[in-house]
């Protein structure tokens, strides 16, 4: 085996490339030494290693594929109805998510796993709400009291003076108000619950539950604590889109398993800070299977693609010559659907799409990321008439003026390396979590947040309560802005590709890239979050509060 370059990004990326087809000792070679440094903790953070798994790994290309149907979340139900003090004199329906600790098999031919999810199931039941119509979800803690994955207490809000197993959920991309917005601080343990309030006063969107526990969101994320949360409205129903059985979730994330069926989640070389700054498996799951198959009608579907990984992009494509025609991104329908080979989701991305298998009655098509199969439709004729419709127009979207934003604030994407230029943690603004905020957009205001990425990655940037645009991106020169932190832009801004001109909720921040986007602050006062999806940065400093002051 080749050596590679010791930088810990790199190292990360090529190792989790490989898992599949390597044995645990083979993976033991590519450490490398460490210098002889005096001071012992200089030396660990100047050389964090990825850990060898200390577990055979399954790799998934042995697998028989397509052998288990593809699971539907079941759809959630209100338990009852309860009175909330935002509608007074009205009943609302109150839902009740459990967080349990359960067993699934991920695949037909491997133990079952491990898992924790909401109502005991990965993913958790769909949510699916109707614009304008509040309801209450009870969030309740039924885990465990000791966490199976490794927790980092040298991570900020993951000390060892808290109790291991905290969870707080977040509907990511829903508008509500900061006390069930999930602040990561907010988190419980097992044993207690949260009653937050969704007012679902926003357009129809495929939105998605997770937890967000502080600094233990990428661990209960992997464990299994997500699912979707869909918003219907009145405007998106005259469309005629493909509905009911033929508008499915597919939830994508992927992990790393071991053999004997436990949900394996990589580490460095130190016991006392086992963080990682990616996770990247070799198993992709879609809706908690692996290589599942569903049988379809020769028509037109909805495919509601929703990135969960932890720290993966998807690349997607059909075989068989289909392509997907999509028609929403993060935060709803775009102006036009788009034709399109391949749909590239972050972390937390979100994109609907039609796929027409008509005329393909016998035939089968995969999903495909990159190439290899995730999952397969087998088109079977039912005899049903397919009577809906792809409106060549879908709605107005009116693009944002630069010139309505109050303020255009320069945030950097940054990250803290060791002696060794191995990211030890990652920043934004170049502030910690815990330094007085920095962002505080006036109610009703329209801002424009420029992002600058110092980094050599790509991160998914999210903000909490609002929709945003995208307004360009646009190369700027590194050193300059290393002395005199000012911005030299290197060439012409780049406007945002077809499928970004929706409304958005999160962001692709390129490295080398000012990544530019425009947001009206509409909502209710107080502390919310933005963030890097990638969950491993997210959890290592790469989130800050925001607040929104009142108009
Ligand atoms: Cu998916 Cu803070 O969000
Ligand atoms: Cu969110
Ligand atoms: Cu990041």
């Amino acid at each position: 085996m080749t050596r590679i370059n010791p930088s810990r990004r790199q190292f990360l990326r090529g190792l989790f490339d490989m898992v599949g087809a390597a044995t645990a000792a083979e993976l033991g070679l590519l450490a490398w030494s460490a210098p002889a440094i005096g001071d012992e903790k200089m030396a660990r953070m100047a050389m964090p290693q990825l850990a060898a798994p200390n577990v055979p790994l399954v790799n998934p290309v042995t697998l028989a594929r397509f052998v288990d149907p593809l699971p539907l979340p079941a759809v959630a139900k209100p338990v009852g109805q309860r009175s909330d003090p935002t509608h007074p004199g009205k009943q609302l329906p109150l839902y009740r998510m459990e967080m349990r600790a359960f067993k699934a098999q991920l695949h037909r031919d491997l133990p079952p796993t491990p898992l924790w999810g909401y109502n005991g199931s990965f993913p958790g039941p769909t949510l699916v709400a109707r614009r304008n119509e509040p309801l209450l979800i009870e969030w309740a803690n039924a885990l465990p009291k000791k966490h199976f994955l490794p927790i980092d207490h040298t991570i900020h809000g993951a000390e060892r003076s808290k109790p291991e197993v905290r969870t707080v959920t977040h509907v990511h991309g829903a508008r509500v108000s900061p006390s069930s917005d999930g602040y990561p601080e907010e988190w419980f343990e097992p044993g207690r619950s949260a009653v937050s309030h969704y007012p679902n006063a926003q357009d129809a969107a495929t939105l998605w539950y997770h937890d967000h526990a502080m600094g233990i969101t990428r661990l209960n994320i992997y464990a299994g604590l997500l699912g979707a949360y869909l918003i219907e409205d009145d405007a998106e129903k005259a469309l005629n889109l493909p509905t009911g059985d033929c508008d499915l979730p597919l939830i994508l994330c992927d992990r790393l398993i071991a053999k004997d069926g436990q949900l394996y989640y990589p580490v460095s070389d130190d016991p006392d800070a086992p963080w990682v700054s990616e996770c990247n498996g070799n198993a992709i799951l879609c809706n908690g299977k692996l290589f599942p198959f569903t049988e379809v009608e020769p028509r037109r579907y909805r495919l509601r693609l929703i990135n969960a990984a932890n720290t993966r992009f998807y690349e997607l494509s059909l075989s068989n010559g289909l392509a997907f025609t999509q028609i929403a991104s993060d935060q709803g329908l775009l102006a036009a659907p788009l034709t399109r080979s391949h749909v590239t989701l972050y972390p937390a991305e979100r994109a609907d799409v039609i796929v027409d298998f008509s005329g393909m009655d016998g035939k089968q098509a995969q999903l495909r990321q990159q190439g290899d199969a995730i999952m397969e439709f087998r088109v079977r004729d039912r005899g049903r008439k397919d009577t809906s419709a792809v409106p060549a127009t879908l709605r107005t979207i009116e693009r944002m003026a630069e010139a309505s934003a109050v303020r255009d604030r320069v945030l950097t994407l940054g990250e803290q390396d060791d002696a060794g230029g191995s990211p030890m943690m990652m920043m934004l603004g170049g502030k910690h979590w815990s330094a007085p905020i920095t962002e505080d957009p006036r109610q009703n205001t329209t801002e424009i947040w420029s992002m600058v990425n110092l980094t050599g990655d790509a991160h998914p940037m999210h903000l909490h309560l609002v929709r945003f645009q995208v307004l360009e991106r646009r190369p700027f020169d590194l050193f300059v802005w290393n002395e005199s932190k000012t911005l030299k832009y290197t060439g012409p801004a780049i406007p945002p590709a077809p499928e970004e001109m929706g409304w958005k909720d999160t962001v692709r921040a390129d490295p080398g890239m000012v990544t530019r986007i425009i947001a009206k602050f509409e909502g209710e006062p107080g502390r919310y979050v933005w963030h890097c999806h990638l969950l491993e940065h997210e959890d290592n400093e790469m989130m800050r509060p925001f607040q929104l002051l009142p108009a």
